[in-house]
């Protein structure tokens, strides 16, 4: 019998904690031997980083492999009409194959846990076969060990840039966020230690190299884009190891980008600063960690006109996975109210991806049916409950705007 097996016996454990030191010592001994794993895994991971991998053009490619995934609660209802606005606008270059659209089987909550993995071994396999996936939102059980599927699919795949576009034209507003998307708080997320009844402590992981890239990116779009002004958001003042590195990198990076202003913000003010009025449409680009994008990326897609309204990337150089910024809405599900989900979000992500492979002009023609319907004309609008449009019947208006 082990000396833990001996502490925790007849339930005994959380007293013996506190009044023997001795089974202290052997919970800090597992959690400095998980550490030193932790910390070799992670260095690894960063060594990968270094390796230079050249990204992939989809322009090269014979055919590109569009997957799909359908995902649970409403995932299967807004990806049912993303797949039909699929068919309509690929037609030619399906038929030519040029474009496959490849359905994955198996990314589903009740799989997931009956095979006891977040993402199983056969459903990544498919994945990989892709190119790019269409993802529906999946389902992330509340503590317990499994990982979320995005986060597991983020690593796995190295979705490195986590790209959430939100706009509101009539107030100026045309934010672009890049969050770090495979480290910070998530990467340990399923990996904290815990001693019971006395405490449990996450970690939280800022690479040089993985700042560096996400840092490149958002500097590169702003060039592109012909913005002048990037907002580095992070907690530096009070998260100073790993904020601070991922402040000064950025900082460092901006230095190749002369003509762009790099402006160092704390989190907490810019959560208020994206609700003051006066202020907001100033904001152009923002990079962050991944905890803090998360969280402001929420805000700011509210702000736009609901989470169902906006769309998010997920891409690394050999991947890219495009979904809704949204979860499966299960208290949707339960209300009877799935079909009356807004598909804008999956549509949005849509129009990001085939930007992102070079479909530019099923991309443009996607975005121009979406502006009229979701800004301009408005006919029909999708609230999420019974007195707005079905999701289906927003979709078809969708595409009679095609
Ligand atoms: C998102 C989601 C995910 C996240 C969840 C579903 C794990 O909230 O994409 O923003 O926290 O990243
Ligand atoms: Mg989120």
């Amino acid at each position: 019998m082990s000396d833990r097996e001996i502490n925790s016996w007849e339930g005994f454990g959380e007293m013996r904690l506190i009044y023997f030191p001795e089974s202290r010592d052997s919970y800090i001994q597992e959690a400095v031997e998980q550490y030193e794993k932790i910390l070799r895994q992670q260095i690894e991971r960063c060594d990968k980083m270094e390796e230079a991998v050249e990204p992939k053009d989809y322009g090269k490619l014979s055919t590109i492999t569009i997957g799909l995934c359908g995902g649970d609660g409403i995932g299967p209802v807004i990806m049912e009409q993303a797949k039909r606005l699929l068919h309509t606008l690929l037609e030619k270059e399906i038929a030519d194959g040029k474009v496959a659209l490849k359905e994955i089987e198996g990314l589903t909550i009740e799989n997931r846990l009956e095979k006891g993995k977040s993402v199983p071994a056969d459903v990544l396999e498919q994945i990989k076969k892709c190119d790019v996936i269409l993802k529906g939102p999946t389902t992330t059980p509340k503590g317990g060990t499994m990982e979320s599927a995005n986060v597991t699919l983020r690593r796995e795949l190295d979705l490195y840039a986590n790209v959430r576009p939100v706009t509101v034209p009539e107030e100026g507003i045309d934010w672009m966020f890049f969050r770090e998307n495979t480290e910070g708080e998530y990467v340990l997320g399923s990996s904290g230690v815990e001693i019971p009844g006395i405490l449990d402590m996450d970690f939280k992981v800022i690479t040089d190299a993985g700042t560096r890239r996400i840092a490149r990116t958002a500097f590169e779009y702003a060039r592109k884009t012909g913005k002048t002004k990037v907002a580095i958001v992070t907690k530096a003042n009070i998260m100073k190891k790993t904020d601070g590195k991922f402040s000064q990198i950025c900082n460092e990076i901006a230095e190749e980008y002369p003509e762009i202003k790099a402006e160092d913000w704390y989190i907490d003010i810019m959560t208020a600063n994206l609700l003051n009025k006066d202020i907001r449409s100033q904001f152009q680009v923002f990079v962050l960690p991944n905890l803090y994008g998360d969280i402001i990326t929420d805000e700011a897609a509210q702000i736009q006109g609901g989470v169902g309204t906006a769309g998010s990337a997920n891409i690394g150089d050999q991947y890219a996975m495009f979904e809704a910024i949204h979860g499966s809405a299960p208290r949707m599900v339960e209300e009877g109210l799935a079909e009356f989900a807004n598909p804008s979000s999956i549509f949005k992500a849509t129009e990001m991806m085939l930007r992102h492979i070079g479909l530019t002009d099923a991309s443009n023609r996607l975005a121009k049916a979406l502006h009229t319907c979701c800004e301009t004309e408005k006919k029909l609008v999708a609230t999420g409950l019974r007195d707005g449009a079905t999701c289906k019947e927003f979709a078809d208006y969708v595409l009679s705007k095609l």
